[in-house]
Order: C-alpha cells, then structure tokens, then sequence
C-alpha cells in the first residue's frame, strides 16, 4: 500500500503500512465520554513501552476483546482521533467510540459498564481506510458517513485538517435524528476551526431539515443529487464511505456511475449486516472420524510453522483449524470484514466465501481471508507473517 498523504505521514511502522505482528495487548481505560444516550468514546491509556505497538495511520481500527459471561467477545472499534505525539514518560493515548448496536452483548456491555480504571485486551492497530494517494499538492477528499460510520471519519477529518495547511474535507453525515449523531459538537468545533476547509452536509433520516434534500433516507436519487450539485464528485481526489453495507454500497454504485474511478473509493464495513457475521467468534472445533478424508493445513505463524488437518466433510475455515493448534492466530470479527486474519496463500487451493475486507491488488498478490477460507486442494500452505 502506498505511503500516507505527503508531510503529515505518521511514524514509519504504521505509515508504511508494514505487517505488525497483531497481538493483543492490556490497557487501561483513562477515561469514558458520554457521545450521545446511545454511544460513548473511550481513552484507552498506552505505556511508552508500547508506543510503538499502538502506532497508526488516521482510518485505522483495533479490535477489543472482552470475556462476557463466560464467553471470549472480540469487536472492532475505529480509532477516533489523529494520531498525536505522546510524552516519553508518560506515553500516548488512543480513543475508540462504542455505539450500542441491538442485541450486541459487547456494545451493550461496554455503554452499561466500561468505566475508567478498567483494562481491556486491545489489539495493535490494522486496517486500509486511509488515503492511498501521495499528494505533494493539497488534497480535497469526500466522506459519506452514516451512524457509527463516523468514527474512522473523525480521525481523517482531524488529521487532515490539522496536519496539512490546504487540504479539504467534506462530509456527507446521515443520522436519524440530530439527537443520535456521535461527535456533533466534535464536528462543530472543527468547522469553527477551519470554516473554509471543512464544508458539513448534515442529513437526518426521521427529522425535517429546513432543505429537502437534507431529509430523508440517502437513497440513489438524493444521493446523485448531492454528490453532482452540492460536493462536485469530479473535483474530489479520494472517497472515503463508512456506515451499513447496503448505503455504502448504493454509495459506491453512485460513485461509480459518476465516472468515479474505483480506485479513489476507499470502504470501511465492521459488519455485512447479517447477524451470523457480527459474532467475533469462530464455530466450535471439529474432530475428524476415523478414516475420514481430511486435508492438511501447514502454516507459518510469528516465525514458527504448524500443521493442522480438518476432515473434509467439515468445511472448516482455515481459521478455525489453525485455532485449534495455535491460539493466537490473530482474527477479530471472523465476519470477513475486519482483514485482521489475512495470510499469504503459498501453496493449493481455497473457497472463500465472503471478502469485505481485501481490496483487488492484495487479492492479486495472494492474500485470502483465513476466516471465510475453506481449503479445497488436499494440502494448502497459508503465511501469516507475509
Ligand atoms: S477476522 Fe475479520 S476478516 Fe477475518
């Protein structure tokens, strides 16, 4: 992946985009903002001596993991804020924002109970919703943010805005009502801040704006509408859409139609929307019965290799058998949205089922989803440290 954006790039680790080893670590809630009834931000306290761990690029995500009645419940969560500089003694901070999803036992846990003082398992920061293009002149981007989608958002928004003197932002930000939007005074203040360079189209889908097109669902036609006369899609460098996968799907659609180059539309989903794929978890181990045909998984892991079979009839991902070897197989949402489980496929052959998370020329280079993943040669040989 290409470098950040000219002379705003982050630290080297992250902003070169190097694979990080993705493990968790311990840290200790400093604070919890109320965002709206609904949703919180949380400051999460890092020690100097993980400062390099927690490095990231604006647009990034970390998972959390949690064990809530008894079961292990990992979620990720965006970071929320730029990157800043943090003090040698003291170390650095990072924010994610938690919004109450219906039936989500780690949402629901995290707005109920997370307090400061707490500690949560958070894993070093991953994730492609970042600007690919290296701009050595300023740059104009677009997000179009619904809900929680807001929250990779804020943190391009800041950055860009307080980094580089002449780059622009606008922000399509669809809620339901003005009282459900996170970061609304946040949003505010940095249009105070930089009036010229961060133009706010507010939409709200179950209240009346003074404008039409300002109200109602973002459906194909006020979509086109506000991308051809209010932001001109054509002057716009990079896309970033960030929300439920059926807008930002119409979105991109949109985006494409308008002659958008589907290179310069940058996606961010935690979820496909299907319950099945919000879990965090993967199924249950599978045992093979005696002399079941089984294929056979090798792989490296953090420098050491394994071997796992799983019996044919199974369809396991390649995941789950990994798992039962090798505990730390990094994975958070096991949803195929998240691309915190992506290896290298070295040898064979796999069936996966979903990719929302690899984009074309990382698909090209042999990088499979290992969590949607299911071997369909008698051998495959899959690299996690690629
Ligand atoms: S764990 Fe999220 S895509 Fe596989």
């Amino acid at each position: 992946m290409p470098d950040a954006v000219g002379t705003a790039a982050p630290p080297a680790a992250a902003a070169e985009g190097a694979r990080r080893r993705a493990v968790f670590h311990p840290l200790r809630v400093e604070a919890v903002r109320p965002l709206t009834p609904e949703a919180i931000e949380v400051t999460f306290a890092v020690p100097p001596e993980l400062a390099g761990a927690f490095e990231y690029r604006p647009g990034q995500h970390v998972a959390l993991r949690m064990t809530i009645d008894g079961d292990e419940v990992r979620r990720s969560y965006s970071l929320c804020r730029a990157p800043s500089p943090g003090d040698a003694a003291r170390g650095s901070s990072i924010r994610v924002a938690i919004k109450r999803e219906r039936g989500g036992a780690f949402s629901t846990w995290a707005v109920e109970h997370l307090a400061a003082g707490d500690v949560v398992e958070v894993m070093s920061p991953d994730g492609h919703f970042t600007p690919h293009g290296r701009y050595e002149r300023p740059a104009h981007f677009a997000a179009i943010a619904a809900g929680s989608g807001i929250t990779p958002v804020m943190a391009l928004i800041e950055h860009h805005l307080g980094e580089r003197p002449d780059d622009t932002f606008d922000l399509v930000y669809s809620n339901r009502t003005a009282g459900d939007a996170m970061f609304l005074d946040d949003l505010a203040d940095l249009k105070d801040r930089f009036p010229s360079r961060l133009a706010l189209h507010h939409v709200l889908t179950r209240e009346r704006r003074p404008a039409d097109l300002f109200s109602g669902r973002l459906d194909e036609r006020r979509l086109e509408t506000l991308l051809t006369r209010v932001l001109r899609a054509d002057l716009i460098d990079e896309w970033f859409l960030c929300g439920p996968f059926e807008l930002v799907e119409r979105a991109r659609a949109v985006l494409l139609r308008l002659g958008v180059d589907a290179s310069a539309i940058r996606v961010e989903l935690f979820s496909t929307g299907r319950a099945e794929d919000r879990r965090g978890t993967v199924p249950p181990p599978v045992e093979a019965a005696p002399g079941e045909p089984v294929r056979t998984i090798f792989f490296r892991l953090d420098g050491t290799s394994g071997t796992v079979t799983t019996p044919v009839s199974a369809r396991e991902t390649i995941l789950a058998a990994a798992l039962r070897t090798r505990g730390d197989v990094p994975f958070a949402c096991a949803g195929g949205v998240c691309g915190t489980c992506r290896a290298v496929l070295r040898e064979g052959t796999v069936d996966m089922a979903q990719n929302h998370a690899l984009e074309p020329d990382e698909l090209a280079r042999g990088l499979i989803l290992t969590c949607q993943s299911v071997p369909t040669s008698d051998t495959v040989s899959v690299d996690w440290d690629a």
